[in-house]
C-alpha cells in the first residue's frame, strides 16, 4: 500500500505531496496545525480539533479554506485511503502562496496539507511505561496558546531532551512555573495529592487531551486543579504525567534525574489512564463527533 497525502484539493502519491516554495508557511512559519488521533479507524476528539484549528485561524487571521465538515470529510477519506486503524493524521492550513513580503499578501488563497500515519495501537500496559523529562527555560513567545507551525524553539528544547537522555523537556517560565512540554501538557499529583496542571492562557496550548482527562475526572469524582506548578513541586510530587494526542495520558517517572514517587505509574495517573483509554473507546458513538 502506497501513502496518499492530501494537498490542496488533490490526493497524490505521498512521495510526490509538494508545496510552493513561496508557501508562507516555508518561509515565514505563517499557518497553523493539528494532530489528531485515529484509534480503531475514528477520529478521537474530532470537533475539539476543529474547535481549537477555529481559534487558532481566527487568531492569524486566515480564513477557513473549507468548511469544518468538509474538512472532516477529507480526514476521513485520508484515514481511509491510507488504510489508518490506529494513527494520527497531521493537518496544515498556511496563509498560501504569494510573493515574499511580511505583511499579509492581497489575495493568497491559505493552502491544506494533510498527512497520516499509522501508530502502534493504543495499549494501556505499554502507556503505563514512564519517560523522563528535563526542565529547561521556556524560549517561547507570547502566543503559545495558538497552535502554530512555528516550532523552532519546541523543536530545539525536544532535541535538548534527547540528547540528555530523555523523552520531553517540561518548560520554565520566568517566574519558576513549568508552563508545558515541548509537545505536550503537564500534569503532578502533588506532595499532599492534589491533581494539579497549568491553567490555559496564554503561556500554554490548551490540550484537547488534556480537556478529555478532565472532563473524564469530573465525570469520575475526581478533583483536580488549574494552576501553575513549580519545578520543586514537580520534583517532590507524587505522581507526574503529562498528556498529547500521540502520548494519551503518559507517565512522568523522572524529573532532571529525581525520581518521581517510587518510580513507576502512579495510582491516579493510571486511574486517569484507563478513564482515558474508555473515553477513546467511546468515540464515534456520536457524542464526540463534529456537528
Ligand atoms: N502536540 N502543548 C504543545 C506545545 C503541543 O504541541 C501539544 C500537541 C500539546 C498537547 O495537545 P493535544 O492534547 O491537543 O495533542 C500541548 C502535537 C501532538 C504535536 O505537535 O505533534
Amino acid at each position: 500500500l502506497s501513502r496518499i497525502a492530501y494537498v490542496n484539493g488533490r490526493y497524490v502519491p505521498h512521495a510526490e505531496a509538494a508545496v510552493h516554495v513561496e508557501d508562507r508557511g516555508y518561509q515565514f512559519a505563517d499557518g497553523v496545525y493539528e494532530v489528531i488521533a485515529v484509534h480503531r479507524s475514528v477520529l478521537v476528539d474530532e470537533k475539539g480539533h476543529m474547535d481549537r484549528l477555529d481559534w487558532s485561524l481566527g487568531e492569524l487571521d486566515i480564513a477557513w479554506p473549507m468548511t469544518p465538515r468538509a474538512m472532516g470529510t477529507v480526514m476521513g477519506e485520508v484515514v481511509r485511503r491510507n488504510r489508518i486503524r490506529d494513527g494520527i493524521v497531521y493537518l496544515q492550513v498556511t496563509r498560501g502562496v504569494a510573493p515574499r513580503n511580511h505583511e499579509f499578501p492581497a489575495n493568497a488563497e491559505a493552502a491544506v496539507v494533510m498527512t497520516a500515519r499509522r501508530i502502534r495501537p493504543f495499549n494501556v500496559e505499554t502507556n503505563s511505561q514512564g519517560i523522563d523529562v528535563i526542565t529547561v527555560d521556556d524560549i517561547r513567545w507570547k502566543r503559545c496558546d495558538i497552535k502554530t507551525i512555528s516550532l523552532l524553539p519546541n523543536v530545539l528544547m525536544k532535541e535538548q531532551a534527547a540528547r540528555a537522555g530523555a523523552y520531553e523537556a517540561w518548560m520554565v517560565d520566568g517566574e519558576g512555573q513549568v508552563t508545558e512540554g515541548t509537545s505536550t501538557n503537564a500534569w503532578i499529583v502533588t506532595k499532599d495529592g492534589d491533581l494539579v496542571t497549568r491553567q490555559t492562557d496564554n503561556k500554554i496550548l490548551s490540550g484537547i487531551t488534556r480537556a478529555a482527562v478532565m472532563e473524564a475526572a469530573q465525570s469520575a469524582g475526581i478533583e483536580f486543579t488549574e494552576r501553575s506548578f513549580t519545578v520543586d513541586e514537580a520534583k517532590t510530587a507524587r505522581e507526574a504525567f503529562l498528556t498529547s494526542t500521540t502520548l494519551f495520558v503518559k507517565p512522568v517517572v523522572r524529573v532532571d534525574g529525581e525520581a518521581i514517587g517510587n518510580g513507576h505509574i502512579g495510582t491516579l495517573t493510571a486511574r486517569l489512564l484507563d478513564l482515558y483509554s474508555a473515553h477513546m473507546d467511546g468515540q464515534g458513538s456520536g457524542k464526540d463527533s463534529a456537528a
